[in-house]
């Protein structure tokens, strides 16, 4: 069986010069975004977001990054989910991506708010049925004794493509607004070039960070 111990890769394809890279971190993530896109990055849009509860006590899952927006970045989800219910209490989040493909790594932070209804409107139907329906019969994060509640109230739905599904207004999205943003990028030896932005006074700031 393998040592996980012994599991190591050295970093060896690209650099980062913050010097040379634009004074706006969601034009660089921008253009990190589509290079990820165009090096066929797996699950490019997956990003790990983080949130804290009431007591600061932390979780983290998965969800899709779907805008890259002005000043930050939105994800979609259940409002009433635990995420939500932490967003709730304290609307604080970090993110990370991680493309392994472009041994490169970027972490965001910020505070969430709720996307209008209509920008919530317009994401929700324009996503296929089968996700709306899953959208509507998902209590997320809530115990349930089993799936076939799930299952019954999918075929319903599912059954009859004239009736239209209607958001639940407990589904739509946060925007990150965010104010750190750092790109990470591999090298040899461990010593990675980090290029950090903190927003100081509503300018953005420019600093290269020990690896
Ligand atoms: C690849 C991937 C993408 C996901 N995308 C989303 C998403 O965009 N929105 C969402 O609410 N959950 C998404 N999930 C599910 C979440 O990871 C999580 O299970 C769910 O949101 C419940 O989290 P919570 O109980 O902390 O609220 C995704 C999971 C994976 C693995």
């Amino acid at each position: 069986m393998k040592n996980i111990a012994d599991i190591r890769k050295e970093y060896t394809m690209g650099e980062l010069d913050p010097n040379t890279l634009g004074s706006d971190p969601l034009l660089v993530f921008r253009t990190w975004f589509d290079q990820a896109l165009a090096s066929k990055v797996t699950e490019v849009n997956a990003m790990v977001l983080g949130t804290v509860n009431a007591e600061g006590r932390p979780s983290s899952r998965v969800v899709l990054l779907k805008d890259i927006t002005a000043e930050g970045i939105v994800f979609y989800t259940n409002y009433a989910s635990r995420k939500g219910r932490e967003l709730a209490a304290c609307n604080f989040v970090s993110v990370v991506f991680f493309w392994p493909e472009l041994e490169r790594q970027v972490r965001m932070e910020g505070a969430v708010r709720k996307v209008s209804e209509a920008e919530s409107d317009a994401y929700f139907y324009s996503r296929p049925r089968i996700s709306q329906a899953g959208a509507v019969v998902s209590n997320q994060s809530e115990v349930i004794g089993g799936r076939e509640d799930l299952d019954e109230q999918m075929r319903v739905l599912m059954a009859d493509e004239t009736i239209k599904i209607d958001r639940p207004k407990h589904w739509g999205g946060y925007e990150i607004v965010v104010d750190r943003v750092e790109f990470w990028q591999g090298r040899p030896g461990r010593v990675h070039d980090r290029a950090l932005y903190q927003k100081v006074d509503g300018a953005w700031v420019k600093s290269r960070l020990s690896p």
